[in-house]
């Protein structure tokens, strides 16, 4: 098995063969999920809010995604691994950003950086891509403006707004974006931006007409009890985390932990 690359996102698209990215913020799950056959992992900027304890992904930062990045990128043999970009590290110039994707690839060995948003970073993404920083771009629902969106909530939903969005898309492909998330937006709307673009996209609540999904692994995992309607819970590893811990603090209270095949004699 050879390491996902940047050709292969096209390749996936004119093969038909769905793209399968997850999120990962640590080593120990990118192994998990690399060694388990996972095409693309997302240092998801979700870590602020699914690992760190905030309330949503504006906090975290620049230093914190690196870290997270490093350990990930340092674990994964097999899939391509995409950093977000963290809110207010790249927005304000194409030169902010490039100072920001180059201190992720330099630092973390991540191989790839995310943004958010459209036309209003095209030049962003046309300045990173041809320094040579692949750039995957990410519309519909944008976390990082969900202040300005008033909430999660599906995007491009009216005529306009949908034409906006794949507008935005051609922008981010013209840019040199080599894929594109679209996040929270009614199935026929990503169907028409996977259909007009060449380079594939990858959904998250954007129906089945997409070239590939996403999610966060801890909602695909079932590590919390709640999560969105778009995830799937693909397994109960919060219940099995329950479970496991339930049994080591009965089995030390009880005396039956640690056992003589757990003990030095000498
Ligand atoms: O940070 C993240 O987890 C993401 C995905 C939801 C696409 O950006
Ligand atoms: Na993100």
């Amino acid at each position: 098995r050879q390491r996902f690359r940047v050709h292969d996102f096209a390749r996936a698209k004119a093969e038909a063969r769905p793209l399968t990215m997850l999120t990962a913020y640590d080593g120990l799950t990118a192994k998990i999920f690399d060694d388990a056959g996972i095409d693309l992992l997302l240092v998801g900027d979700s870590i602020a809010d699914n690992l760190l304890g905030y309330d949503n992904t504006i906090p975290v930062t620049l230093d914190e995604m690196i870290v997270a990045a490093r350990s990930v990128a340092r674990a994964t043999r097999y899939a391509m691994v995409v950093a977000d970009l963290p809110f207010g590290s790249y927005e304000a110039s194409p030169r902010d950003a490039f100072v920001s994707a180059s201190r992720m690839l330099k630092e973390s060995g991540a191989q790839a950086v995310k943004i958010e948003g459209g036309e209003r970073i095209a030049e962003h993404v046309r300045l990173l891509t041809q320094s040579g920083i692949p750039v995957v771009g990410h519309l519909g629902l944008t976390p990082q403006s969900e202040h300005m969106l008033g909430g999660k909530r599906v995007q491009a939903r009216d005529d306009a707004a949908a034409e906006q969005l794949a507008n935005d898309a051609l922008v981010l492909q013209e840019a040199g974006a080599c894929a594109v998330v679209l996040e929270m937006v009614p199935a026929h709307v990503a169907a028409r931006v996977t259909e007009i673009l060449a380079v594939p996209t990858i959904g998250i609540g954007a129906g089945t007409e997409v070239n590939g999904q996403v999610l966060v692994w801890t909602d695909m995992a079932g590590m919390t009890s709640w999560s969105p309607r778009f995830a799937k819970q693909f397994g109960q590893v919060g219940q099995a985390l329950t479970d496991a811990t339930t049994a080591y603090i009965h089995e030390v209270r009880s005396g039956q932990f640690p056992a003589p095949e757990h003990t030095f004699e000498r």
